[in-house]
């Protein structure tokens, strides 16, 4: 049996600069199907940028293994992909004509009317979910930052901005993976109920597929799969449902968009159904999963000393964030810098043709698996790569390619969201005396944040 390298010391040794661009990592082969690794910044970044030599169809492939027809914008460039670009493309279209249109010669998903949008029902939900926890803490009792504020404010954002609801039932795979949460972890024990049990039903539907599609390298096999399709089924439900009844939905949210576009489109009801589902079901998993992650990852470095020792605590994200000096490029690089800091991503690409690509002999069907994590702290790039350096011109892939066909879409919305959330934390919640970030199945679980009393 081969073993699993470890891949943070991998990616040390290939950022040197006399490493090669891509090490074959045979450890991590399995099925005939080759791995190559890659750290160095410039290479990770060219990998990125060449998709006519590297695709994305293992994505498709990893969905359509578990839920048929289920895809993301990230994936091959085919037909339907582009009818889903379409969809999203004019669903916000309509939803920027509902607002007063700001000029800018910026795309429209970076644009900042659409940016101040969402800062305003970001900054809404994090102020009354502060609210309601300083209402329910005693005096020295303590919050979960991450339970409690970052996945329900992200579940909140989701639900206004994509407008789905929460799945109606947390299948049994689902149920089992709390109940050994609770067993594992120290209490309190988080309990399904209410708001808190609706967050965790869409979180939990999306985290099993998240790990088989972007945790995998190779193929999926074992339990996940199995686990994958039965969580997720009941979140793909939820869209169909609320397609039924779009009135239940925000007015303006992306699936009351999606349906009042419908009328320009000319494909049939259920292909057009059917990829504005995989739209919907695509960005609420980012938005729950991938945004609360990630801002209860940066709350547990800005807690720690590694924070401390790269000359950023959570007082001075504060500050620098809820001050209204920062322009709009200053606090986005910001928010890049502290997801620079705390990245451990990795991508994964899928070769096309043979090819000899940097001098190395690559068959069709090998992967390469790009630590972006080591690529965020590669010192040819990033300078003193353990320290706080904001700026906007560092460039930064932690939201993938920043330009290309598969930029992220959502990187806007969740700078966005992330900056407000930290910033409503300004005098009402800190990180409690020796608070320390805990993790369970892969994802942030637990950091203690007190509550600051108002002065009456
Ligand atoms: C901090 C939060 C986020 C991070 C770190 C992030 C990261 C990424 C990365 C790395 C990719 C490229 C994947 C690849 O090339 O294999 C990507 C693509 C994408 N992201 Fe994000 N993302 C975030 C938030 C969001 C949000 C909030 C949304 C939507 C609401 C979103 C929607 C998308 C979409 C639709 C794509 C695919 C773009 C395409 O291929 O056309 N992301 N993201």
């Amino acid at each position: 049996m081969s073993v699993a390298p470890d891949l943070a010391a991998l990616g040390q040794r290939l950022l040197d600069p006399a490493a090669p661009a891509l090490e074959h990592v045979p450890e991590l082969d399995r099925a005939g199907i080759r791995v190559f690794a890659a750290a160095r910044h410039e290479v990770v970044s060219a990998v990125l940028c060449e998709e006519t030599l590297f695709s994305l169809r293992h994505y498709d492939e990893l969905l359509e293994q578990v839920l048929p027809g289920t895809r993301y914008l990230v994936g091959e460039n085919d037909a339907n992909r582009r009818l889903r670009l379409r969809q999203l493309h004019a669903a916000q279209n309509w939803l920027d004509a509902r607002r007063v249109a700001e000029s800018s010669d910026l795309p429209p998903n970076l644009a900042p009317g659409f940016r101040n949008w969402v800062a305003g029902i970001a900054r809404e939900e994090a102020a009354s979910l502060i609210d309601r926890l300083a209402a329910r803490s005693g005096a020295g009792e303590s919050v979960n930052f991450v339970r409690e504020y970052a996945f329900l404010l992200s579940y909140r954002v989701a639900r206004r901005i994509i407008g789905v609801a929460a799945p109606a039932a947390m299948p049994l795979p689902a149920r089992i993976m709390l109940l050994a949460r609770n067993l594992m972890r120290p209490r309190p024990w988080i309990r399904p109920r209410d708001e808190l049990g609706a967050s965790l039903r869409t979180l939990l539907a999306q985290q099993p597929l998240f790990g088989h599609v972007f945790g995998t390298v190779t193929v999926s096999t074992g339990i996940l799969p199995w686990l994958s399709r039965t969580c997720a089924r009941p979140a793909l439900d939820a869209i169909d449902e609320a397609w039924e009844l779009p009135g239940t939905a925000p007015e303006d949210s992306l699936l009351r968009a999606l349906v009042a576009v419908r009328k320009d489109f000319d494909e049939p009801d259920d292909l057009y159904r059917e990829q504005a589902r995989n739209v919907l079901f695509e960005l609420t998993g980012a938005l729950v999963l991938i945004v609360g992650k990630a801002l209860s990852e940066i709350a547990g470095f800005a807690s720690s000393n590694d924070g401390r020792n790269a000359g950023i605590d959570w007082s001075s994200l504060v500050e620098r964030l809820a001050g209204h000096e920062a322009d709009p490029a200053t606090r986005d690089a910001t928010i890049n810098e502290m997801l620079r800091l705390v990245d451990t991503s990795r991508l994964v690409r899928t070769v096309r043709q043979d090819t000899t690509w940097r001098g190395i002999s690559l068959a069709a069907g090998d992967r390469l698996l790009l630590l972006v994590g080591a690529a965020s702290h590669d010192p040819a790039a990033f300078a003193e790569p353990m320290r706080f350096a904001p700026d906007p011109l560092r460039p930064y892939l932690t939201s993938g390619a920043l330009q290309g066909p598969h930029a992220c879409y959502g990187r806007g919305i969740a700078w966005t969201v992330l900056a407000e959330a930290i910033a409503a934390t300004a005098g009402r919640m800190a990180p409690a005396a020796g608070a320390k970030p805990a993790s369970f199945a892969g994802l942030p679980d637990d950091l203690a944040f007190t509550i600051t009393r108002r002065q009456p």
